[in-house]
């Protein structure tokens, strides 16, 4: 299990010092291993795969098989933001206010543990893992998520937790802002229809009441919301990969992205 910090305060001071920069390996030499299929490894440090793309087109499932075939670090960047929704609706924090979640933010320990069995989240010590999957912050997190206070954080974090590492990064934004220069960059999409049925069969199969229609309605808005706010909008990177997943398995999906990722490590 892989512990992984977050403290934006520290950071701050850190970026200040030693002025983050985002290394590219220089050499990567790649062999299949043993008894593993086409998973692969990387023999360098810094490797970075950025995969970005709409609510529910499957960017955790996947980037999360990606890293454990590569051997890579699992970074959900969307559960940091839904960690700060969640924390700044129990403190009663006015999520318009982007000041006042810049602050929340700054006072707080984020703590990420990547596991087999997907990442727990912390907060201030406290295991919030499934507290950040609610109705009430899906809701939420596009309008706390569009605060420059908040971004700014979040991406000063980001980018301090794949700096020199192997690292497989989901979000919105990684591709554009946050590792502009990741070696592997992949915009997963898919139609609103199939991913708001992917979200109808998740639900029932937890047991939970779902509402189709109001699904595909609720990934519309959001997909409007991300993709149109003022700063690092969902957008898809110049040279980035697109995967439309529509009529694809998982599997499927990934083996693609390791064969870009073989790709690349060949050039
Ligand atoms: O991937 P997700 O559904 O867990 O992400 C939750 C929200 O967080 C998403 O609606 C937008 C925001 N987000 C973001 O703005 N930038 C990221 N890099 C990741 C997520």
């Amino acid at each position: 299990m892989l512990a992984i910090y977050a403290n934006y305060e520290i950071i701050k001071r850190k970026i200040r010092e030693v002025n983050v920069r985002i290394e590219k390996s220089a050499a990567l030499s790649y062999r299949k291993k043993e008894n593993a299929g086409k998973c692969c490894e990387l023999m360098a440090k810094g490797f970075n795969v950025a995969i970005d793309g709409p609510a529910g087109a499957g960017k955790s499932t996947v980037a999360k098989k990606t890293a454990e075939k590569l051997g890579f670090l699992y970074i959900d960047t969307g559960a940091m933001y839904r960690a700060i929704t969640f924390a700044a609706l129990a403190e009663g924090i006015d999520l318009h206010d982007g000041k006042a979640l810049g602050k929340l933010l700054e006072k707080s320990e984020l703590r990420l543990e990547s596991s087999n069995e997907g990442t727990a989240v912390f907060w201030n010590g406290a295991d919030i893992t499934a507290a950040i999957r609610t109705n009430e912050v899906n809701s939420n997190v596009s309008l706390v998520a569009s605060h420059r206070e908040v971004r700014e954080g979040m991406t000063a974090m980001q980018q301090e937790l794949a700096k020199s590492k192997n690292a497989v990064l989901d979000g919105r934004d990684i591709g554009t802002h946050v590792l502009p220069d990741a070696n592997v960059k992949v915009f997963l999409t898919a139609s609103v229809e199939e991913r708001a049925r992917r979200r109808h069969l998740e639900q029932l199969e937890k047991g939970l009441p779902s509402d189709f229609e109001q699904l595909k309605k609720d990934i519309a808005k959001r997909d409007e919301l991300d993709s149109t706010r003022a700063i690092a909008p969902l957008k898809q990177a110049a040279d980035a990969q697109v995967v439309d997943t529509t009529s694809m398995g998982i599997d499927e999906v990934v083996e693609t992205i390791l064969d870009l990722v073989k790709e690349h490590s060949r050039q």
